[in-house]
């Protein structure tokens, strides 16, 4: 089960695929996200939640093509009714892609969101997510997770 955690260590460290029409690496938006998650004194699940929230992206080959086509990239829809707010500060790819996973929720809609035992939680990882696309500063190595990976995955 420890080849689990290596694995996810060697696809952050060799996977050099530029965040969807962002100026970063996936990994090194996923770090950042955890980084903001831990600034903020969250638990270590939603640490562990915003390291990994965008881990699927590995597996498409080309996800700079999916906002160029538009298309969804069946990545969850989270937090639309905070962006309903926030809408203006997104980025650009950000819009977009709000767009393509149906666009900001109805009245209805964000009922039903808020049924969810973690909707709160993933309003906070979508708050960090935003937050992490910041390029040339100082982050930490996905191997400085180890420990945590092992923790919450085996
Ligand atoms: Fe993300």
């Amino acid at each position: 089960m420890l080849n689990i955690v290596e694995e996810i260590i060697f696809n952050f460290s060799n996977n050099k695929s530029l965040y969807i029409g962002e100026r970063l690496t996936i990994s090194e938006h996923m770090i950042q996200t955890a980084m903001l998650a831990e600034k903020n004194k969250c638990s270590n699940d939603l640490i562990c939640s915003s390291l990994l929230h965008d881990y699927g992206h590995f597996v498409l080959e080309y996800p700079n093509q999916l906002v160029s086509d538009h298309i969804d990239g069946n990545h969850e829809t989270i937090g639309a009714n905070y962006l309903k707010k926030y809408f203006d500060d997104l980025s650009e790819a950000s819009k977009t892609s709000l767009k393509l996973q149906g666009g900001i929720m109805s009245d209805n809609e964000t009922k039903q969101f808020e049924k969810n035992i973690n909707y709160k939680n993933a309003i906070k990882l979508r708050r960090f997510d935003e937050g992490a696309k910041k390029q040339n500063i100082k982050i930490k190595d996905i191997k400085d997770y180890k420990e945590l990976l092992v923790s919450k995955i085996i």
